[in-house]
């Protein structure tokens, strides 16, 4: 093949700049994105994990929780997850920046969690309420097919002991039976700290206008 070089070289550059232009073009999207500080108070947005929540994302990202659950809040005009109180506004790229992986996830067999830990949207979503959800899903959401993760607690008999102060409490026939308790593991709790940082509650004014072109255009608004 006598413009064998020519071709191999051309497909190269072909391949060459088109996988560099993908590369660029994300980097200059997303990759000088940066926190952004609150003038009014001076806080840093979208604030870090703490220590043990950033452990808790490794046992969602371990479960599997993404198969079931998205983390991505379609802006107005895209769906009805803002009425769905998922969240306060649709989601930015800058919400993710902290994330090392991020678990935008794809389908939604259970409700978007990007916003779960956001006592303003859900009030009965505190602490308590995961961990019985976590253990038995039916004693907070009857019917539901939000599988149970009884591996992640520990059920001690008391056995004359002093009650673990971290136990969770059951209702009825989800209680353990009498001389038992549950004990949450530190597996559970990290994952439980980690559904509780899951909020957003700040608007970027630099990307409010994004969410602005992405609503419908309002009557009358000529
Ligand atoms: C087979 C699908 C499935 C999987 C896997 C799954 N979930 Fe769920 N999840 C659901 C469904 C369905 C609901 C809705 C329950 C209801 O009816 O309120 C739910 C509800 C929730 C809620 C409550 C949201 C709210 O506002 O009430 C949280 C938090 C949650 N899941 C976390 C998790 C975590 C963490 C994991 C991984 C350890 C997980 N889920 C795995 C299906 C799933």
């Amino acid at each position: 093949m006598k413009n064998g070089l020519a071709l191999f070289l051309g497909a190269f550059v072909i391949l060459a700049l088109s996988w560099a232009g993908l590369l660029l073009t994300a980097h200059q999207q997303l990759g000088s994105l940066s926190q952004y500080k609150d003038p009014t108070d001076d806080v840093l947005y979208p604030q870090p994990l703490s220590g043990v929540a950033d452990q808790g994302r490794l046992v969602y990202q371990d479960l599997g929780c993404v198969s079931c659950h998205t983390q991505q809040v379609r802006h107005e005009g895209f769906g009805s997850d803002i009425e769905r109180k998922w969240g306060l506004r649709g989601s930015y790229a800058r919400d993710y920046i902290r994330d090392n992986t991020v678990f935008i996830g794809q389908s939604r067999l259970g409700p978007d969690l990007r916003n779960t830990g956001s006592l303003e949207l859900h009030p009965y979503a505190d602490a308590e309420y995961f961990y019985k959800l976590l253990y038995a899903p039916h004693s907070v959401a009857p019917g539901t097919n939000m599988p149970a993760y009884t591996f992640l607690f520990d059920v001690h008999p008391l056995a004359g002991r002093q009650p673990s102060d971290k136990a969770i409490s059951l209702p009825g026939k989800y209680a353990p039976g009498a001389g038992y308790e549950v004990v949450p593991t530190l597996r559970a709790r990290a994952l439980v700290a980690y559904l509780m940082s899951l909020k957003d509650p700040f608007d970027y004014p630099t990307e409010r206008n994004l969410n602005a072109a992405a609503a419908p255009a309002k009557e009358g608004a000529h």
